[in-house]
């Protein structure tokens, strides 16, 4: 179980912001190894990948306010550490969002319907498609970023059609997407260990 890779899709260029996304999946063998940064990764066999076995995500090195991306059943699937501040957005949004309460019960396993969609409040797993047409919208979390309406707290901007999420997932009113994004099954194993693609 302690076999994983590095993958760097989840670098977020555009806001300098350097993720690291450790992910192994669950009885993986063998595998080939990456070092990157001094530290020792493994990558999931093929044969697991395909068939979409659960994940494992090393997080202890994602610091708060950052957003790493690791892949699942050939899904990028985001952890985004919150900041406090980040997390007392959310429920200044309700009046905005199309789907505050997480009502769609599609969209989200049992446990994260709540304000945060998540486990754990000061991290969001989720996985990052639209649910529009299926792109992947950016990470956004700057109050008042370039480009989005001025009381913009912070959230997920997707510019093929201009869906905004906000920093739990959840779809703005009047936007071409009609749901929140999706949280997939996860649970943790440890304080720094996320198992994605499987409940507890
Ligand atoms: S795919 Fe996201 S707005 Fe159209």
């Amino acid at each position: 179980m302690s076999s994983g890779s590095f993958d760097t899709s989840g670098v977020d260029k555009e806001r300098r912001l350097f993720v690291i996304a450790g992910t192994s999946a669950v009885g993986a063998v063998g595998a080939l190894g990456a070092t990157v940064a001094g530290i020792q990764y493994m990558l999931p066999s093929e044969k697991a990948k395909s068939l979409g076995a659960p994940v494992e995500v090393d997080i202890s090195q994602l610091e708060a306010g950052m957003k790493m991306t690791v892949k699942w059943q050939g899904k990028p699937v985001w952890i985004v550490r919150r900041t406090d501040s980040m997390l007392q957005t959310l429920g200044s949004l309700t009046d905005n969002l199309a789907d505050p309460a997480s009502e769609n019960t599609d969209q989200q396993p049992e446990y994260a319907r709540n304000e945060h969609r998540s486990l754990k409040a000061e991290y969001l797993v989720m996985v990052g498609i639209c649910t529009h047409l299926g792109c992947s919208p950016m990470y956004k979390p700057e109050p008042g970023a370039a480009g989005l309406p001025a009381d913009w707290k912070g959230g997920f901007f997707c510019p093929c059609h201009g869906s905004r999420f906000d920093l739990a997932g959840r779809v703005f009113k009047g936007v071409p997407a009609p749901d929140n994004m999706p949280v997939p099954p996860h649970h943790y194993i440890n304080d720094n260990i996320i198992l994605v693609g499987e409940d507890a």
